[in-house]
């Protein structure tokens, strides 16, 4: 079993990749931590205990940080809607969030293991940084950071930026600079990824509960998300979930990648020297391009798990 900490801004694609990672037969989910992003963190925390609720998904739940470390918070209510997960209607909740705080679970699971956990974050860094500056030991322990940000080409927050890294920049200069290794699937991959309406279809055809949510998340991204007037919006955070159990559908490329933090136009930018200009020791794997064939049939066989 691959053992795994989901990091979200919950969101549509964050909560597709949290119905994956929450039932895939691999993985082992061994606890959610939410941060802000898609919207603030009174909403992506409710919208994240909602999915699980919804679907019976026992994981514990830790809210983390509200605000980035630096800049102000950036929030794409035209994106992801109000309530940060416009589409779905989930019943009247009761689940609640663990008490501690996202950043200490980070900490403490992370230095109880045996240096075997992937943290998969998919939102802004803020609380992958947070727990490297507060307990620096951990950087050795967390095994690889399998991530969804940035990319090699344009961006779709600024002409140069992707969105979570743009939201908290100075997360990602701490996060890539870490040592930790790094697998990054930016927007070169997952805007390739899109759930147009044969998808949709495909998935609500499953007929239960997981595919008629995958149907009211998605359905609602066709028109607020749709890249390039494809009439299909991106899954980007599931490519980082899928990778974990299929590397091998993955074309990827070793880089240095820094983080723009210097607060000009490309603030927020990922600069990958894929071509090995400064000659510098990679720090990233970047996904590239994926086999969306498998990609879906994986995506498919896990939904068709739940009840
Ligand atoms: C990323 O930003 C959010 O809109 C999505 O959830 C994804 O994590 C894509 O740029
Ligand atoms: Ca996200």
């Amino acid at each position: 079993m691959i053992k795994m900490i989901l990091d979200c801004d919950t969101g549509h694609d964050d909560a597709i990749a949290l119905m994956v990672a929450a039932k895939h037969p691999e993985i082992d989910l061994l606890g959610v931590t939410v941060v802000a992003g898609n919207q603030t963190l009174d909403k992506t925390l409710p919208n994240t205990l909602s999915v699980c609720q919804h679907l019976g998904i026992d994981v514990p739940v830790y809210g983390g940080m509200s605000l980035p470390l630096v800049r102000d918070q950036v929030v794409p209510a035209d994106v992801h809607g109000k309530t940060g997960l416009d589409g779905p209607v989930f019943e009247p909740l009761v689940r609640k969030p663990e008490r501690k705080h996202a950043v200490n679970f980070l900490i403490e699971t992370i230095m109880k293991s045996d240096g075997d956990i992937t943290i998969v974050p998919v939102g802004p860094l803020t609380n992958i940084a947070m727990a490297i500056r507060l307990y620096p030991k951990i950087v050795t322990k967390i095994q690889r950071i399998v991530m969804m940000g940035g990319a090699v080409g344009m961006g779709n927050w600024s002409p140069a930026a992707e969105f979570n890294i743009f939201a908290d920049p100075e997360a990602a200069h701490i996060v890539f600079n870490s040592g930790v290794p790094i697998v990054m699937m930016g927007l070169d991959l997952t805007n390739t990824a899109l759930a147009d309406i044969n998808i949709i279809e495909r998935m609500e055809g499953i007929g239960n509960k997981a595919g008629k949510l995958f149907g009211d998340i998605m359905r609602f991204t066709l028109n607020s998300q749709s890249v390039v007037g494809l009439g299909a919006g991106p899954v980007h955070d599931v490519t980082a979930v899928t990778y974990l159990v299929a590397p091998e559908i993955y074309t990827t490329i070793d880089s240095y990648v820094e983080i723009d933090i210097s607060h000009g136009p490309s603030y927020g930018r990922t600069v990958c020297d894929i071509n090995n200009r400064w000659k510098k020791e990679p720090n990233a794997t970047i996904g590239m391009a994926i086999d969306l064939p498998k990609f879906w049939d994986i995506v498919e066989d896990t939904l068709r798990r739940y009840e």
